[in-house]
């Protein structure tokens, strides 16, 4: 098992990077038979969600454009319950059906606060899939992501996209945090 070390903690590889690519591949398969001739928009949650996005969007059959926004919750370890948008939505989703891809659900505060700006705007449907989903922390009922790639415990994880204080995304495999 592999570990890396940052600022005085000790992370533990968790999930490899041949078994992310097959949990990829299965949500790719689910969303590829949910959307058969539709054409969804995909809009990813930047940062984090980034190297997930690039996996699943190339797996993904349909006619399908992607488009970005960036929200921020999280200081360090820790969800801070509010939402701000950094980056505002960059097209319309007017009328559209968009697909959510986010790196991972924790209390949910920020699925919660992007889907009603997304009803706002005029969405047609909504549906989330996130690559990670910590369903013990889930504290908005509505941020239960449709497409969760894999579900962890109350744990924090870095790699493969996500980060602690902006290092260590690049990792190709995800790492929990030694307690
Ligand atoms: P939520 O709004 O509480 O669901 O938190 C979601 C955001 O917090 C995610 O999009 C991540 O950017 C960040 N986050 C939550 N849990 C972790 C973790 O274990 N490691 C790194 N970032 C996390
Ligand atoms: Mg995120």
């Amino acid at each position: 098992m592999r570990t890396i070390t940052e600022k005085g903690l000790v992370f533990d590889e968790k999930i490899t990077p041949e078994q992310i690519a097959s949990y990829v591949q299965a949500v790719a398969d689910r969303i590829n038979a949910d959307y058969a001739g539709r054409e969804p928009l995909c809009v990813v949650v930047l940062t984090g969600a980034f190297m997930y996005a690039a996996d699943l969007f190339r797996r993904l059959q349909m006619h399908t454009d992607v488009t970005y926004i960036r929200l921020k919750s999280y200081e360090g370890l820790n969800s801070t319950g509010r939402v701000e948008c950094v980056v505002p939505l960059q097209k319309p989703v007017l009328g559209r059906d968009v697909i959510v891809i986010e790196d991972i659900v924790d209390s949910g505060a920020t699925i919660h606060e992007f889907k009603r700006m997304l009803a706002e705007e005029g969405a047609r449907s909504v549906a989330v899939t996130s690559f990670l989903y910590k369903p013990t922390k889930l504290l908005f009922e509505d941020a239960r992501p449709d497409y969760p790639a894999l579900e962890i415990g109350d744990e924090f994880v870095v790699g493969y996209g996500l980060d602690y204080q902006g290092y260590l995304r690049n990792l190709d495999a995800v790492y929990t945090l030694r307690k």
